[in-house]
């Protein structure tokens, strides 16, 4: 039997019952593939990458090592977050990697949206490749491929993307979920007992932030799309929306408009609010949000976001527009 085929027999992941048994099988079987040996994982933070990680903890403990790699592009909190979660609440083998200049440098002045994604894929490969030759012993490595990744390509997760690894790095690979849905996955999340933000997150890309500071990437630009990011989810939550819209985010393109602040005249940069609703990301409605919240929030980002002089509530559905803005 192809192993990258889900059985018809297997039943949907739906409850914390069914969860656990998954839990315990796979428990099982990973202890029998892994045996005494060491396993490596490059945990972004996402759902996929963190479900992997809980359950080879569990079934593993510290045979695993996992690459947490910051290349600048993460939201707000979520390095602390991984760390928290995963070094601090779970003991696990965490080595934290902080990237972010040698990411921005190798970004500085590229504007072109593909150029701008090889380098971001290429780069987290080299690092990941670094740290991968500085340990000893490895022969496993852990992927959060899950099955739709198998249904639409070769199956090597694209934003995960450490299937470039060179010839002499080909480890054999752990893939724990790769027959389930995403929300089996989460449902399994819940019962390893991960935070329910990492769990019910919304979808992001692999190249992070970066295709939300259109154009040639600046630090200071970035750290408005990172801190008007922070604002839209924190007012999102604490209005319900959290898990209610699919996908949420601000982009701040890289042009600027005039505005007044503090009675000066000021050229500063737009920041766009995209909110939509999707299934599959093929395609994508944009809700109606309350304009109350929609103003609460533009409030904010004015008063809170340094460089920023207007905000903007995009309408455009997919198609015709992308979800991101690059
Ligand atoms: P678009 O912009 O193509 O996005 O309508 C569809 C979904 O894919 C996400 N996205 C990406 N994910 N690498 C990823 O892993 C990428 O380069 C990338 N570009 C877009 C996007 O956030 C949306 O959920």
């Amino acid at each position: 039997m192809d192993s990258n085929v889900r059985p018809e027999s297997m039943a949907r992941i739906s409850t914390p019952e069914l969860a656990e048994a998954f839990i315990s099988e796979q428990m099982e079987l990973l202890r029998q593939q892994i045996g005494d040996k060491k396993v490596l994982l490059a945990l972004s933070g996402g759902v996929d990458s963190s479900v992997v990680a809980a359950l080879l903890i569990k079934a593993v403990g510290k045979q695993l090592v996992c690459v947490h790699v910051n290349h600048g592009l993460l939201r707000k909190g979520e390095p602390e977050q991984v760390i928290e979660v995963f070094r601090n609440q779970m003991d696990a083998n965490l080595i934290y990697v902080d990237a972010v200049d040698r990411f921005l440098d190798k970004l500085a002045g590229v504007a072109d949206p593909e150029a701008k994604r090889k380098i971001i894929g290429a780069e987290f490969i080299r690092v990941f490749e670094e740290e991968a030759r500085k340990l000893d012993g490895i022969e496993f490595l852990a992927q959060g491929t899950i099955y739709p990744d198998i249904l639409e390509s070769d199956g090597v997760k694209a934003h995960h993307n450490v299937g470039g690894l060179p010839e002499d790095l080909q480890f054999e690979l752990v893939e724990p979920v790769k027959l389930l849905y995403k929300d089996e996955v989460r449902v399994v999340g819940k019962a390893l007992g991960l935070p329910d933000g990492m769990v019910f997150r919304q979808p992001f890309p692999g190249p992070g932030l970066g295709v939300r500071c259109t154009g040639a990437i600046t630090r200071d630009r970035l750290e408005a799309v990172r801190e008007s990011d922070a604002i839209l989810r924190e007012e999102f939550a604490n209005a319900g929306l959290q898990g209610k819209v699919w996908q949420y985010f601000t982009s701040v393109p890289d042009f600027r408009a005039t505005g007044i602040v503090n009675g000066k005249r000021a050229y500063d940069w737009p920041v766009i609010i995209r909110a939509v609703n999707s299934v599959d990301a093929t395609s994508a409605t944009v809700p109606e949000l309350d304009w109350a919240l929609l103003k609460k929030i533009t409030d904010r980002i004015l008063s809170e976001v340094p460089g920023v002089c207007r905000v903007l509530y995009e309408l455009s559905p997919k198609p015709i527009s992308t979800i991101e803005w690059e």
